[in-house]
């Protein structure tokens, strides 16, 4: 998969060299560039915001370098997916990055800063590639850079071959719905907390049974929300 960023800050995605993303960059699986969007300005002082217009606190992102950058970026057949990290966006989950690792084998990162990107830079994109804007949660970053770092890392690592060993993709939070269970390791009994007994007694089926009534438990506990309405009542 290729994966383009655009940004005025490229040195945020340094950390796209570290740990399994960096091993698949280095292995080919994923192909990361980054563009500074200043190198499509033309001005002196390499401007890329202005006033809003009909007022209001804050600059907006101008089109003409945003413009420039994506038609430099952008595939020219339109199999490109654009995605724009925004407050204003769909929640982003891990059913949508799996349709992004599945479907798509180029994304596009448009970064925004200050109060976001002028509105008509997506309009006409829209002709040329698929436009996705995605939030990453209801909370409000300086930025689109820490947003597309989490969204990169939760699609990039359901790329074939990222993780090492498919397995540990299956049992992971959200990938059936539910919260995931509790995980112990050695040893049995650590300061005066024991691990409970079923862990240890080699009875898969029973482990199983114990591991999916955790995930229940605490999915109604802390996020009642993903649970279908007849589970959700005690
Ligand atoms: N940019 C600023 N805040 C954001 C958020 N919550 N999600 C995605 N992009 C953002």
């Amino acid at each position: 998969m290729r994966i383009d960023i655009v940004t005025i800050f490229p040195e945020f995605f340094s950390v796209l060299d570290v740990s399994l993303l960096g091993k698949a960059r280095v292995d080919g699986l994923l192909d990361l560039h980054v563009h500074d969007l200043r190198n499509w300005t033309t001005d002196r002082h390499r401007t890329v915001d202005d006033t809003p217009y009909g007022g209001g606190a804050g600059m907006v992102m101008k089109p003409e370098p945003w413009a420039e950058a994506l038609s430099s970026v952008l595939r020219e057949d339109g199999s490109s997916t654009l995605v724009v990290p925004t407050p204003a966006g769909t929640p982003f989950t891990q059913s949508i990055a799996r349709s992004l690792a599945a479907t798509s084998d180029h994304l596009v990162f448009a970064c925004g800063r200050y109060e976001g990107i002028d509105a008509r830079v997506f309009e006409w994109a829209a002709s040329r590639c698929s436009v996705v804007e995605l939030s990453l949660g209801d909370y409000v970053l300086n930025g689109g850079e820490v947003a597309a770092m989490a969204m990169i890392e939760a699609v990039g690592r359901l790329v074939p071959g990222v993780v090492g060993n498919p397995e540990s993709l299956v049992e992971e939070s959200h990938e059936d719905g539910l919260l995931e269970y509790p995980s112990y390791t050695k040893p049995a009994s650590w300061r005066g907390i024991d691990v409970p007994d079923v862990l240890l007694s080699g009875h898969h089926a029973r482990v199983a049974a114990w591991r999916h009534d955790q995930q229940v438990e605490r999915t109604r506990r802390v996020r009642p929300d993903l649970l279908p309405d007849a589970e959700r009542a005690e």
